[in-house]
Formats: structure tokens, sequence, C-alpha cells
């Protein structure tokens, strides 16, 4: 769509200009604007989402926008009858955009299901993408979106797992190392970004179960079929299913039943959280010289308590921290406002303690 907006006969409005626009600066609904007017004017308006790039600044994005006055701009256009355009198409697709751009306003949670491209890089220099589904968010399915902490941690994968093609062969000494297919299990997998990207980046020398609660699972289960092709390229092998921390298997997994890596990003949101994870984690860690564990998660501040809890509790589990360190991205949604909002991430590789000695 072209960055211009043509208003009136003299008026224009580039997207690459400097100054922010304001409201009084778009078309206004009782000069009965063009269908095109209209639509270009909530293109330049649309609140994108953020790539997860790793600067405050992104390129991508066009003009800003001051809010004043924005959202009673877009309820005057849905509640116009726009009469004098056209056709009925036209005029459902302006009521549908105003509709998209006053959600967006809303926040998240008032957004649209939506399909994002999630590029990943690997040990060999090269990067594939992934194509995940994020349904429309409500506030108790918050598996439905991926969260800034899985994206970091997926670019950060190739590093840690030490991978290479085409055969694969991991051979740091803070994890596994296999001359066996390697077991692994993400908790709180919401999209699958994590644990997608760990299949892609290992191949065959890999094997995945991506877990969530009841409702989140078959949007991760569509979320792989989306990227068979990616998967089946490389031989990995990847399978979905129901894991409720807050449920303890019917009977303990035997040693060939546990995994040898457990992955899980953003896993802590509620004080129970920090138990059950580490009680999961107990139950289906394997015992091996080899296992690990790899934490991704956001220092919100209403969770520190949490995250505090968790390292505890792994301590107290016989797990020590391997290797650790902090990062920060971006939250994917700007502000109204136009603002990325930073988020500093704390991600980590757990071992056995006694067996790290
Ligand atoms: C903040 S989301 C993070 C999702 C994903 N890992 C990401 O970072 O994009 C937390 C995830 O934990 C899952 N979760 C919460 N409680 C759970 C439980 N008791 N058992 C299993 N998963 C749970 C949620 O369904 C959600 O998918």
């Amino acid at each position: 769509m072209s960055s211009l907006i043509k208003l009136g006969a003299s008026n224009m409005i580039t997207a690459d200009s400097d100054e922010p626009l304001h409201v009084f600066d778009l078309p206004q609904i009782y000069m009965k604007p063009t269908g095109t007017e209209l639509i270009q004017t909530l293109d330049l308006v649309t609140i994108k989402p953020r790539s997860f790039a790793s600067s405050a600044h992104d390129p991508a994005k066009g003009r800003a926008v001051d809010p004043t006055g924005l959202t009673r701009y877009l309820t005057s256009i849905i509640a116009s009858p726009l009469s004098w355009l056209e056709t009925d198409e036209l005029r459902e697709a302006i009521w549908d955009a105003a509709a998209a751009r006053l959600s967006e306003r809303s926040g998240r949670t008032a957004m649209p299901a939506m399909s994002r491209v999630f590029a990943i890089p690997t040990s060999w220099g090269e990067e594939f993408t992934l194509t995940l589904h994020e349904p429309s968010l409500t506030s108790d399915n918050l598996g439905m979106k991926t969260w800034v902490s899985s994206y970091l941690l997926s670019k950060r994968l190739h590093s840690l797992l030490d991978t290479t093609p085409p055969q694969l062969v991991p051979s740091t000494s803070t994890t596994p190392t296999p001359n066996r297919t390697l077991k692994a299990l993400e908790l709180g997998a919401g999209t699958g970004l994590v644990g997608l990207s760990f299949a892609a980046l290992r191949g065959k020398s890999a094997k995945i179960h991506l877990t969530d609660l009841p409702p989140i699972v078959p949007n991760l289960a569509h979320n792989a079929a989306l990227n068979i092709e990616l998967l089946t390229k490389t031989a990995a092998t990847v399978t979905t299913g129901v894991l409720d921390w807050s449920v303890a298997p019917a009977t303990p997994p035997t040693p060939e039943e546990q995994y040898d890596l457990i992955l899980a990003a953003d896993p802590l949101y509620s004080p129970d959280h920090p138990q059950l994870l580490v009680d999961t984690i107990a139950v289906w860690l394997s015992r091996g010289l080899d296992a690990r564990v790899v934490l991704e998660m956001p220092f919100r501040d209403a969770y520190l308590p949490q995250i505090r809890e968790l390292r505890e509790r792994m301590m107290n589990l016989g797990l020590a921290v391997v290797e650790e360190g902090e990062e920060t991205g971006y939250d994917d949604w700007e502000t109204a406002e136009g603002g990325a909002v930073a988020v500093r991430c704390w991600w980590s590789v757990w071992g056995w303690s006694e067996k790290l000695r």
C-alpha cells in the first residue's frame, strides 16, 4: 500500500516524516473522504506487531501517530453509515479496519488471530523460519501468544546446545552428549516456538514432546503441522500432548520414560507455579549424568518472588546452575503511545549438582 495519503487537493501526509501525525491531519468523516483515503489512513494508524527485534527501534515501523483523540476518530468511522461510498464491500472493509485499529488500542487481548514468522539462527550461520498461529488471546489462555523470553531462548538454543549439521553432534560440557537420540520435553510450550526451534536445530538426533494445558494443545499441534516441511527436512521427531503440572502421573515414569532435557520459557505467573514446575521437573527429568533443564523467563516485578522461589526449589531438588545470564528483549506489541516495552529476561541451564563435580 502506498505510504502517501492525499487529503483534499493540496494536503499530503507522508509515512516517513519525523513529525507525529495528529488526528486533525487525518481525513475527517464530515468531509466525506474517499474509500481509498480512509483505507490508507487506517493502514497508517495500525499498531504493528513488533518482530521481537532486539532493539527498541523498529525500522519497519511507519510514521508515529499522536494517540490523542484517535479512539474518538476511529469510533466516528465505525458510527458513520459511509453512505457516499460506492459499494457495501468497501464500507465493510473500512468498518472492519477501523474496528481492528480500535482493538489494537485496547491491548493484545483484543487482537484477532494472526500468523507470525520467526527467524531462528543456527550455529552453522544460516537461519530458518518458523510460522506460528496465534489465536485471539484471552486472559486465561496465555499460551495462545508467543512471549518474548521464548523468542530469546529460541535464538540462544543453538549456542547452548551446540548443534552442527548435518550430523547434529552436540559437544559442550554444559549440554547432554548424545551418542544416542536426545529425548526432550517442553513444559508450558504455548505456541511451541522453543520446542519447534529445538527440533529444527537438532534434527534427527533428538525427539521432543511439546506439552501444555488442554485448551492450548490443539493450537500447539496445529503449529507443529504448519512447520512440517522444515521438520521433515531436518528429520526431527515432534509430538504434542497435555501435561498439566498440577496433575501427578498415575504411575511414576520409568528411567526410560524420563527426559534428558527439559525446556520451559516464561512458565511462572502464579504463586503456585514454582512448586508445580519444579515438582514436574523432579518427576520427568532423567537422573543421568548429562540431564539438563533450560529455562528462560522475564523479570516481571509481580513475579520476582516466584523466580527466587524457583531457584531455591531447583537447588533443594539437587540441581545447580551450569550456565546463566541476562538479556533484554522487546515486547512484541507497542503501547498505544508507540513505545516498545523492554523486558529483562533471565536464562539458565541446570544439571544435577553432585554429577557436576
Ligand atoms: C506465559 S505462557 C508462555 C508460553 C510459551 N512458553 C512462551 O513463552 O511463549 C505460560 C504457559 O504455561 C502454561 N501453563 C500454565 N499453568 C500450567 C500447568 N499447570 N500445566 C501446564 N502448563 C501450564 C500456559 O498454558 C502457557 O502456555
